[in-house]
């Protein structure tokens, strides 16, 4: 089969390329603005990277649909402080400017799998009945689950917004024209080549790499509005084997289908995840002169500015990728944690020059 991956430049792209050109049974065309993480792959051969801007000309991007067999639709803003930051260049990029390549798709009958979020599930029925979701457990089912989300004027909610208008468009598609898609909603995964560490790069990454920061370079662990809601971690090894199943597609099982990737076992609150950052750190990597970071509570408006609200709870239910694929995640929280860990301390020592962990 012929892929085109966009945005395989990314966390999630890097990855899945990489073990696409590991299985050798497909010919990949990874395309993004940004090929650092992909450098190695690209080096070692078996993909064409080409180097475009979704943004950019219509006849390429067109033409780049109707080469293929496969579209994997990957590009987004994917992080929370761009949702504040940034609203219409997250809703432009990530509904305009997607829509686009799901046109083509439908133009020239071509499978798609669109990248969305579990951030399309929004806040707990729980929440929004004035109770805490910490007392309602509620895993959230791909095609049962009511989306709620916040009111307009927390314009966090535009990428999730904007992802779930692309879902349902892609679902009038396949009524209307028969479009064939796939919808992956990623529950958190993380893992070697997630986001940049802030003190080597300006900006605001997502949570793991301003933990990872504060353990490497001693800035404060920033709890933000006290760390209480919750996220459940994925391995991104385990997260790319369940998106080859759903690439490979066996019987047709995922036509029009959306799927929840993510482990419900490895939930813990933002408190927790510090605190089990803290205990792996200091067992497995920690060295003379290593610092010490303080754990501190921030708002969220001091932290991401005014227009935030947070998902106070997002449990996947993964029974249609185990019914369908035969998918489970291997890898439970301790270890996601420690091979991603791993991955930071290893590159940090070798850039200061100090030996890398055992
Ligand atoms: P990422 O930011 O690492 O990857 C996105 C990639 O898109 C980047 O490499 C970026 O350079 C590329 N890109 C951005 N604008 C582009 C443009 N105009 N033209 C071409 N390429 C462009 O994010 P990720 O974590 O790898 O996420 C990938 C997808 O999965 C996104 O759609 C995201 O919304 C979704 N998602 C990810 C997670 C997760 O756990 N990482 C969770 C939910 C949803
Ligand atoms: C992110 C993004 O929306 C998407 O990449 C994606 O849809 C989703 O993750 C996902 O990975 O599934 P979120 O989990 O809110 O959403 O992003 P993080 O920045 O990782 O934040 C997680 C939690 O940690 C939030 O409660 C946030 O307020 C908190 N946080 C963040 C802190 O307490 N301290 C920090 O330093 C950073």
């Amino acid at each position: 089969m012929k892929i085109l991956l966009l945005g395989a430049g990314g966390f999630i792209g890097a990855n899945l390329t990489e073990r696409l050109v590991k299985d050798g049974k497909h010919q990949i065309t990874a395309l993004d603005i940004d090929r650092e993480k992909l450098d190695d792959t690209i080096k070692s051969g078996g993909i064409t990277y080409i180097d475009f801007d979704i943004r950019g000309s219509e006849e390429q991007l067109e033409k780049l649909t109707r080469d293929h067999d496969l579209i994997v639709d990957l590009v987004a803003r994917a992080n929370p402080s761009l949702y504040v930051s940034n609203p219409v260049d997250v809703f432009k990029l990530n509904f305009i400017e997607n829509l686009k390549i799901a046109d083509y798709c439908v133009k020239h009958k071509k499978r798609i799998v669109q990248f969305s979020t579990c951030e399309v599930y929004g806040i707990t029925a729980a929440k929004a009945n004035g109770q805490s979701s910490a007392d309602f457990p509620q895993p959230f089912i791909e095609d049962e689950t009511p989306l709620i989300m916040g009111p307009v004027k927390n314009h966090r909610w535009i990428y999730a917004c904007a992802k779930q208008l692309l879902e349902r468009v892609l679902h009038a598609y396949g009524i209307e024209q028969g479009l064939n898609y796939s919808i992956i909603r990623p529950f958190n995964f993380i893992g070697p080549r997630i986001d940049y560490l802030p003190s080597e790069q300006t900006g605001n990454p997502r949570v793991f790499s301003h933990f990872m920061n504060a353990l490497l370079y001693g800035t404060p662990i920033k709890l933000v509005d006290g760390g209480a809601n919750y996220r459940a971690y994925t391995y991104i090894d385990d997260a790319v084997d369940c998106i080859v199943r759903i690439i490979e597609n066996p019987n047709g099982s995922c036509d029009r289908q959306i799927f929840n990737i993510g482990t419900p076992e490895n939930e813990v609150t933002i408190k927790q995840l510090a605190e089990r950052m803290i205990e792996i750190f200091n067992k497995r990597f920690r060295q003379p002169g290593d610092p010490v970071p303080e754990m501190i509570d921030v708002s969220s408006e001091e932290f991401y500015g005014v227009g935030y609200e947070d998902c106070d709870r997002r449990i996947p239910n993964v029974d249609k990728a185990r019914t369908l694929l035969g998918w489970k995640s291997e890898h439970d929280l301790d270890s996601v944690l420690f091979l991603t860990m791993k991955y930071f301390v290893d590159k940090h020592r070798a850039k200061h020059k100090e030996p890398v962990a055992a």
